[in-house]
């Protein structure tokens, strides 16, 4: 059943070159697409989340995650140097599991990539909001957070979603450069912070160091749930595969772009986890009863009026280097966020555009989606589409649970990946692969365990939206995907053609 209707990969090649978009990424700049995709709000704004739910064992927690999504990207850089097209981890499922799952999991992406998107757009706002709190221009409560979080609209997030939007429709290439720019800028403020935070390391902070334990399967605490939070701060790698089609030479400069950015971040993920907690503390706040206040919550909300700790900033890096006594580099760092941020916003909305663009080339969606600008060579019917959705998620959901839900549709699509790359290496071993994953029998179970052991973490809210989410998707394919696939329709001309031939 899951074999029905798979496009096979020779054909997902050739359709690519049907309806193209122009190739000019390199390796150097891939790799700062993908360090624009990944550093954001992850460690710029969701350490202090972590260190609610795991206290000083956020760091373990930034471990555990690095670890899972470096066995992912190594499957991720399989397939995407074998099948060097649009649509990531989509495309690749299609090719292996069938339309069905394919479906499945292009669905789940939108969680992925589009609330993503409006995940550091919130992140990105607490920074900004604090600048211009700062500068005598703060804009008020209800203007500053979204209904969930103690506001009404949050204002910021919204405007800076729909201007990266711009910057998309405009074109790649411009924005591309934009991007290493800001990337530029974003790794400029962790290495200040770095410098300045890990000396301060006082070990007395890192007791008790797992105050909230393990946790337990959906109850989105202790380190296993932190990790499966702080997960999002590396998510994104794997946008650089989405951008194939752009890319030349894709069998070797993907697999590069992957691998070198992941591994950048990593490092500087860890020296900030260490320097936060070792200079500011990270212990987790309890209520009067001594229960731990969920993270994100409107009762955490509630608890931090007036509190400095680190798990109620909204600027938690800012705020550790504040406590530090040393305001300028704050403010420097605050700066670097609220310039940069918004590249990491560009990478999501970008992604998700492709995968909306080739499941729409493949017949999907609409074929409207994949239209391309005459003078701009990019999909930006889609873009526009993409962008408004983004702009109301950032406007009215706190960080956290955005957040969160974008790691379940990450997860799973990670989960098909890797089987996804079992399965090939099984039915097509003889089929050229610039990539080789390492170890693959070890590498891709402990892909699927990893990615499975975050998802079951996740908080009962976020995997109720994922699988409300997926029931829609199911409605949708049924409705609309299914009877319109372009798949199905080659496969039935096919069909009559060989008939023809056999009655002739
Ligand atoms: N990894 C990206 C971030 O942390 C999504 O913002």
């Amino acid at each position: 059943m899951i074999f029905w209707r798979v496009k096979p990969l020779d054909q997902i090649l050739e359709n690519a070159e049907r309806k193209s978009l122009k190739r000019q990424l390199g390796p150097v700049q891939l790799t700062l697409l993908g360090i624009g995709a990944i550093i954001g709000t992850g460690i710029f704004v969701l350490t202090a989340e972590a260190a609610q739910k795991a206290g000083p064992a956020m760091m373990v927690a930034f471990v555990i995650a690095a670890v899972v999504c470096a066995l992912a990207a190594l499957a991720y850089a399989e397939l995407a140097a074998m099948v060097p097209v649009s649509g990531s981890a989509y495309t690749y499922t299609y090719a292996v599991l069938g339309e069905a799952l394919a479906w499945t999991v292009g669905w789940a992406l939108v969680l992925e990539y589009a609330v993503a998107a409006g995940a550091v757009a919130v992140g990105w706002s607490g920074y900004i909001n604090g600048l211009m709190a700062n500068a005598g221009f703060g804009l008020p409560a209800f203007l500053r957070t979204g209904p969930y979080d103690g506001g009404g609209f949050n204002l910021m997030a919204c405007i800076i979603s729909l201007v990266i939007t711009a910057l998309l429709v405009i074109g790649t290439s411009k924005s591309a450069w934009v991007n290493a720019f800001l990337v530029a800028i974003k790794i400029a403020a962790l290495i200040l912070f770095c410098i300045i935070a890990v000396p301060a390391a006082n070990l007395d902070n890192f007791q008790p160091f797992t105050p909230t334990g393990w946790g337990t399967p959906m109850g989105g605490i202790g380190v296993l749930g932190a990790a499966a939070s702080i997960f999002f701060a590396y998510v994104g790698f794997d946008a650089v595969s989405t951008a194939s089609e752009e890319t030349r030479n894709p069998n070797r400069n993907i697999p590069i772009g992957l691998i070198a950015s992941l591994a950048v971040c990593t490092v500087f993920y860890m020296l900030v986890g260490y320097g936060a907690v070792g200079a500011a503390g990270a212990q987790p706040i309890y209520d009067a009863a001594g229960k731990l206040i969920e993270a994100g919550s409107p009762d955490l909300a509630a608890a931090c009026v007036n509190s400095t700790q680190l798990v109620c900033s909204k600027e938690p890096l800012a705020h550790v280097l504040h406590s530090l006594g040393s305001p300028k580099v704050a403010y420097f760092v605050g700066a670097a966020a609220s310039l940069a941020l918004p590249s990491v916003i560009l990478m999501m909305i970008y992604g998700q555009t492709r995968i909306f663009f080739v499941m729409s080339r493949d017949g999907l969606l609409p074929e409207a989606f994949s239209k391309v600008h005459p003078t701009f060579h990019t999909p930006h019917v889609i873009t526009i589409i993409t962008g408004i959705g983004v702009s109301l998620f950032a406007a009215l959901f706190p960080v956290g649970i955005l957040a969160d839900i974008s790691n379940s549709g990450t997860l799973f699509a990670f989960i098909m990946v890797a089987i996804g790359v079992m399965i090939l290496r099984r039915t097509q071993p003889g089929r050229a692969r610039p990539f080789r994953t390492p170890l693959v029998w070890v590498v891709c179970p402990l892909a699927v365990a990893g990615c499975l052991l975050l998802f079951v973490n996740l908080s009962q809210k976020a995997l109720t939206v994922f699988f409300v989410w997926a029931a829609i998707g199911g409605v949708v394919y049924s409705l609309y995907g299914f009877g319109r696939s372009q798949l199905a329709k080659s496969n039935l001309a096919a069909a009559a053609a060989a008939k023809a031939g056999g009655s002739a």
